[in-house]
């Protein structure tokens, strides 16, 4: 079968991109899917947190880009079962200035996973796209390269500030580049009950994006912001916290979601 590719995307920084990239690829990966991870995102956080070093540049979806690895070659496994992973390195924050004079780039990603379809990413149900806090051109390279987007949403003030710019960058997208993009989904991230203003982004969020947004919301919990630094999901740092079981329920609720394309992005 063909992966779906899903771009894990928001341009705001800091709002779960990666917490979540990390913990639903291992929720799904633990009930028995088979995962790649790309990290495009030159700080190299999903790398990391997966146990992998960030400072492989042999490995690195860079060198992927550049043409100097094989794809084949840059693809890692990671310490848990079904779920691969291809890792970045700072050498990636450079791409934007050096491809300045190929008309081409933003398809560069696109071609490298059309090529590897029928072989090294045949295995794949699911390929994720963890992408940086930008709308620059790594991050339009993944929207022209995935078939859906999964938008973390942070339940705090300015939540959605931005996402009528995503919107319209998707939009554009869609009408020049890559025509069957849609929206998978909406995650609310960092969840405080105790906070109002929380309980006020879900209300709002869920009038703007409907059914889109996820019934499953993934509250602020400790272990999720410690697990990173022991270089592993927290759904293997600690499987009964409130936040691996929230990823959990998301694998769930991903897995049964009826991929229905949303006709228009907003
Ligand atoms: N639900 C949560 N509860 C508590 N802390 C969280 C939660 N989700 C993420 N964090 C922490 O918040 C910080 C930002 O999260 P994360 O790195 O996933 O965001 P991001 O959108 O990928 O950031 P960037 O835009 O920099 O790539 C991290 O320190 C992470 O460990
Ligand atoms: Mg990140």
């Amino acid at each position: 079968m063909d992966a779906s590719i899903i771009s894990v995307i928001n341009q705001k920084g800091g709002v779960g991109k990666t917490t979540t990239v990390i913990n639903l690829a291992t929720a799904l990966a633990k009930k028995g899917k088979k995962i790649l991870v790309i990290d495009l995102d030159p700080q190299g956080n999903a790398t990391t947190g997966l146990g992998k070093s960030n400072n492989d540049e042999k490995k690195s979806i860079y060198n992927v880009l550049i043409g100097k690895t094989s794809v084949q070659t840059s693809i890692q496994k990671t310490d848990i079962n079904d779920l691969d992973l291809i890792g970045s390195n700072v050498n990636l924050s450079g791409l934007e200035v050096e491809t300045a004079n190929d008309k081409n780039r933003a398809f560069l990603l696109k071609e490298i996973l059309s090529g590897g379809k029928d072989t090294c990413f045949k295995k794949y149900e699911n390929i994720f796209i963890d992408c940086p806090p930008s709308l620059s051109l790594l991050t339009v390279m993944s929207l022209v390269s995935a078939d859906e987007l999964l938008i973390p949403l942070q339940t705090e003030f300015f939540a959605l500030e931005g996402i009528t710019q995503l919107m319209k960058t998707i939009d554009r997208i869609k009408v020049n580049l890559n025509p069957g993009l849609s929206i998978r989904g909406v995650l609310l991230t960092m969840f405080d009950r105790r906070n109002k203003l929380s309980s006020q982004v879900d209300i709002e969020a869920r009038k703007h994006f409907k059914e889109k947004v996820y019934k499953t919301v993934v509250p602020r919990n400790v272990r999720l912001s410690e697990a990173p630094s022991h270089g592993m999901p927290c759904l293997i740092y600690d499987k009964n916290c409130s936040g691996s079981k929230s990823y959990m329920n998301l694998a769930e609720e991903f897995i049964n979601q009826v991929n229905q394309s949303m006709g228009s992005a907003a």
